[in-house]
Formats: structure tokens, C-alpha cells, sequence
């Protein structure tokens, strides 16, 4: 079925009955989340899918409060809409940058990278801020909601990015029947919207997307990087490999290219050092780990595409070209429709 015939008005408020309570939660058209991806998600890819009539989310990576305050109100200047902001928990001004957040009328703080201490997500609360939160399984999908989470998103391996080892079929299956205190949106691997239909039927209140609105016209990522995706298959976009259980690696979805496989050189390398005694655990762990610093920058600013980092999601393969923001979301809106209305022709 071509996506370029509109279906019909039913079907279309078929889709908004289904996406109701997740748009409710963010006051936003559709109930779908721009994923906050570091360098990416700035006020030009956040504005632009609000403006769309999704929900954009700053990544807040690790800004400096007052970083984070320009960027804030740089995209408050670009969109009347709500936004929300992605904070990561280990940021060791975690908590100022809650105070950030509130003193511009953020409406959304996402905690993502680990369990959000108490006390951040109580300031948040206190502050008038809805709180979103990871939960990579149903225990702590439940703790989540005991601590205060207004709202969870479950990510699945199939996601770009620092990624679990549960796919979205998996988390979505175990999670969503169990959970109906609060709106759950699922993530990893969408990339059309007969996807975010299926798991709105399972009871998810909206999607999180991240690689799909990486090439979207507005969005600031380099044109190496955009090309990177627009070429990437599902395949390309592979997990980090671990050459020793000793030293622990990350794991993170990103297209291969001369960078990953440098990165196994290096860990053969380091490894071999510590065994022979020129390093000790401690400096070679650090070192593994150090490989990346910086690499993602290099990737979507500067262009670097074989030596950076290409974080990316399964669903790459979905991406084909740049596109406005808006068209990317009507597409995704329009596909669900389109499956919804087909459903009712085959029923006549
Ligand atoms: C380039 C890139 C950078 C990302 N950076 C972050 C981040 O800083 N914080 C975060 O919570 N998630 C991050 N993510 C994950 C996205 O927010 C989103 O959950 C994910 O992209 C969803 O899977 P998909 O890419 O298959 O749509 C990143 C993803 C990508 C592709």
C-alpha cells in the first residue's frame, strides 16, 4: 500500500484515540518522543519536532548548567510548544541541572543512563516538572513508579546508542500487561508507524524514536553523518564487542567503520600490556574506556565518520533520506492510519 494515499478521517482518529493519554501526559499533537541523542538533540531537532506536534527532548549530555540554560532557551525561542529535557544520572551536577530545568519552566525531565537518586527526581517533582524515567525491567519499571516516576520509557537492544540486552519485543511483552499506573513508551528499533500502532495496541501511550529523525532537515548533525545513515542497512548498526570479560565493555549500537574496529585493536593491545605488567587493572580498564571520549562529537559536528562515533539504532535502514521534520512525523502518522484503514476495508 503506497504511503502517499491519505486514509480516511476514522482512521486518523483511530490513531489519536490510541495515542491519547501519551499526548495528554506531554500536551503535545502525537504521543512521540524525539529520543534525546547527544550533539543531535539541540534546539533546531528539538523545536522542529515539537513544532511537528511530537514531543522534543534536549540531550542534555554532559552540559554545564549554564550550557544547558542557553540551549533551553535558545529552543523556547524556536517553539511555543512543550519540550523536555534529557538529564544523564551520573552527571555530577545532576541536581543543579534539575534546578536549570526548573527555573525555565521545563515542563519534562527525562533521567536516563540509571536509576535517578530520590532526591533528583523529588526536586523535580516538588518543582512542578513531570518525571520520565528508564526501566529495563518490570522490577524496576515498579521501583521506578514507587520513587516517583510519572512516566517510563522501556528501550529496547534494538535502540542506537548505550543499549541494554533485551530486545523491545521482549521488554514490551513483560512490561506493558503489568504496568498501568502510569503511560509507558516504548523505544528501540521504529521506524514506521505500523510499529508504533502494534505496540500502542499493546497498551504503550506513545514511541520514542531517536535514528529516524537523525537525518531530518533541521537537525544540525553533520552531512557525513546524515549520509552515514541514509547509506547504514539494520545490519551495519552493531553492539560493541567485549575481547575480555576482565575489562568490561559498554555496550553501545553504533555503524561499524574504521573506529569500531580500531577499538578491538586497542583491546588487544591494552590487554596485552596488562599482562605483561606495563599497566595494572585499574589503568588499562581506564584506558579501554577513554577510547571513546570525544567520539560521538567527532561524528555528528566534525564529520568524522570512519574514526567517530555513529551511534545508531536497527531501524536505520528505515532512514532513506533528508526530510523535514514534519513529513518525517506525518509519514509515521499516516502509515498507522493507512494500516488501521485497510484493517476496516478487509472487515467490509
Ligand atoms: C546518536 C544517538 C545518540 C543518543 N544519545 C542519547 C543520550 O544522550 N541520552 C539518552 O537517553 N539516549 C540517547 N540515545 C538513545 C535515543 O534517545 C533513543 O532512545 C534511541 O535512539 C531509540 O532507538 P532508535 O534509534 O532505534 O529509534 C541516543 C541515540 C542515538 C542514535
Amino acid at each position: 500500500m503506497s504511503d502517499a494515499v491519505r486514509a480516511p478521517d476514522w482512521a486518523y482518529a483511530e490513531i489519536d484515540r490510541l495515542m491519547a493519554r501519551g499526548a495528554a501526559f506531554f500536551g503535545s499533537r502525537y504521543a512521540i518522543m524525539g529520543g534525546a541523542m547527544s550533539w543531535v538533540s539541540e534546539r533546531h531537532l528539538v523545536a522542529a519536532l515539537s513544532n511537528a506536534g511530537a514531543f522534543g527532548v534536549i540531550a542534555c549530555g554532559a552540559m554545564e548548567p549554564p550550557r544547558l540554560a542557553e540551549e533551553i532557551a535558545g529552543t523556547q525561542a524556536l517553539t511555543q510548544k512543550p519540550f523536555g529535557v534529557n538529564l544523564i544520572t551520573m552527571h555530577p551536577r545532576l541536581e543543579q541541572l534539575v534546578d536549570v530545568c526548573l527555573e525555565a519552566k521545563v515542563g519534562h525531565i527525562v533521567f536516563a543512563g540509571g536509576i535517578p537518586p530520590g532526591s533528583a527526581i523529588k526536586k523535580a517533582k516538588e518543582g512542578g516538572a513531570k518525571v520520565v524515567c528508564f526501566a529495563p525491567a518490570l522490577v524496576l519499571a515498579k521501583r521506578m513508579i514507587r520513587s516517583g516516576a510519572d512516566a517510563l520509557v522501556i528501550e529496547g537492544s534494538e535502540a542506537g546508542g548505550h543499549i541494554g540486552p533485551v530486545s523491545l519485543n521482549v521488554l514490551a511483552q513483560e512490561i506493558l500487561p503489568h504496568i498501568t499506573e502510569v503511560p509507558v513508551f516504548v523505544a528501540g528499533g521504529i521506524g514506521r508507524g505500523e510499529a508504533i500502532l502494534s505496540y500502542l495496541e499493546m497498551g504503550a501511550a506513545g514511541a520514542q524514536l531517536g535514528t529516524r529523525f537523525v537525518c531530518a532537515t533541521e537537525c544540525i548533525a553533520h552531512p557525513a553523518f546524515k549520509q552515514a545513515f541514509i547509506r547504514g542497512a539494520a545490519r551495519d548498526a552493531m553492539p560493541t564487542v567485549q575481547l575480555d570479560e576482565t575489562f568490561p565493555v559498554i555496550p553501545v549500537r553504533a555503524l561499524q567503520n574504521a573506529g569500531t574496529k580500531r577499538f578491538l585493536e586497542h583491546q588487544a593491545e591494552t590487554i596485552r600490556r596488562f599482562r605483561a605488567g606495563e599497566l595494572d587493572k585499574d589503568a588499562a580498564q581506564l584506558d579501554i574506556e577513554h577510547f571513546w571520549a570525544g567520539a560521538l562529537r567527532r561524528a555528528v559536528i566534525e564529520g568524522d565518520v570512519e574514526n567517530g562515533s555513529l551511534m545508531a539504532g536497527q531501524s536505520v535502514g528505515m532512514v532513506t533520506k533528508e526530510q523535514p521534520a514534519a513529513e518525517i512525523i506525518a509519514e509515521l502518522i499516516g502509515q498507522a492510519a493507512t494500516a488501521i484503514a485497510a484493517r476496516g476495508r478487509n472487515a467490509a
